[in-house]
């Protein structure tokens, strides 16, 4: 089956003098429906990817294909058909309305959508990333975690087959992050194709697959319980707690990938 997503080969740099390019033949394929995370430390590039995939910005060499159409060319208006929607990174740099439902109205007017419809897409979009009491509120007023469901809201009101979320829960107190991931893992659930951007392997642990993006390209590519026990230091990645410590008590001798505090609890019962 043909990929959804490629990105064939990608050289990209800001143009700024003396810089190397970020990306220098950066090449990643993602199958519709996948969940997956693509994982870097600060500064690598995932912010700049995520654009790229999105079409924000283009490559200086390469190419990003969607459904087999370049991003770029005569044909790029087809891959409307397959809609690409991004979360950013920073909610403030999203958001844009005056309140609430007018944020998540903006993406289907823009679709030119007929009224009924946008006004029932605004409708379920603030029940289910339950922000129906907020309305009339104006964004810059809410929570880093109601922002962050808003920017959500406002990207499920387009209907987008390909969600590209960067760093989601960045900012976030960990029930928040439990909400935001649940409300992602259910839009993966419905078949969307999901490629979450971030540095922490926890939050990726029902991903398909990981790609880990460093030094302008993939280094590793693999299931998120293996990069537990493949993860290099300087990679900068953040591995779960309890499979740090186990590291340390085995030595990193251990080819058991311990990813919770239960797993943890079971490698020391299995090891006495
Ligand atoms: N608009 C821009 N103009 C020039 N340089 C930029 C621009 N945006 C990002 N950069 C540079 O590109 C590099 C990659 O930045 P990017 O924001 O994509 O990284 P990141 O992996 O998302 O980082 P973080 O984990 O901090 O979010 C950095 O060196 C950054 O300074
Ligand atoms: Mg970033």
């Amino acid at each position: 089956m043909q990929p959804l997503v490629v990105l064939d080969k990608i050289v990209f740099g800001y143009g700024r003098e003396n810089d190397q390019p970020i990306f220098h033949g950066l090449s990643m394929a993602l199958r519709q429906g996948e969940f997956r995370a693509v994982l870097g430390p600060n500064g690598t590039g995932k912010s700049t990817l995520a654009k790229l995939i999105c079409g924000i910005i283009q490559p200086t060499q390469g190419e990003v294909r969607v459904a087999g159409v370049p991003l770029e060319g005569p044909a790029a208006s087809s891959r409307l058909s397959y809609r690409v929607g991004l979360v950013f990174q920073n909610p403030d740099h999203q958001i844009i309305a005056t309140s609430v439902a007018e944020e998540v109205a903006f993406g289907p007017c823009n679709l030119q959508l007929p009224a009924g419809e946008v006004r029932k897409r605004v409708r379920e979009a603030l029940e289910r990333f339950n922000l129906e009491g907020l309305a009339e509120h104006p964004p810059q007023m809410l929570s880093g975690g109601e922002k962050r469901r808003l920017t959500l809201a406002a990207t499920w009101a387009m209907q987008p087959d390909i969600w590209v979320l960067d760093e989601p829960l960045a900012m976030l107190d960990p029930p928040a992050q439990d909400v935001t991931l649940e409300l992602i893992r259910e839009i993966h659930r419905e078949g969307k194709t999901v490629i979450y951007f971030g540095h922490r392997v926890d939050e990726v642990l029902v991903a398909d697959l990981v790609s880990v993006l460093f030094n302008g390209g993939i280094v590793w590519e693999g299931e998120p319980r293996e990069l537990i026990l493949a993860a290099k230091e300087e990679w900068g990645l953040t591995l779960p707690e309890p499979g740090r410590i186990w590291q340390q008590i085995t030595g990193g001798n251990s080819n058991f990938p311990v990813a919770s505090v239960e797993e943890l609890v079971a490698a020391l019962w299995g090891s006495t």
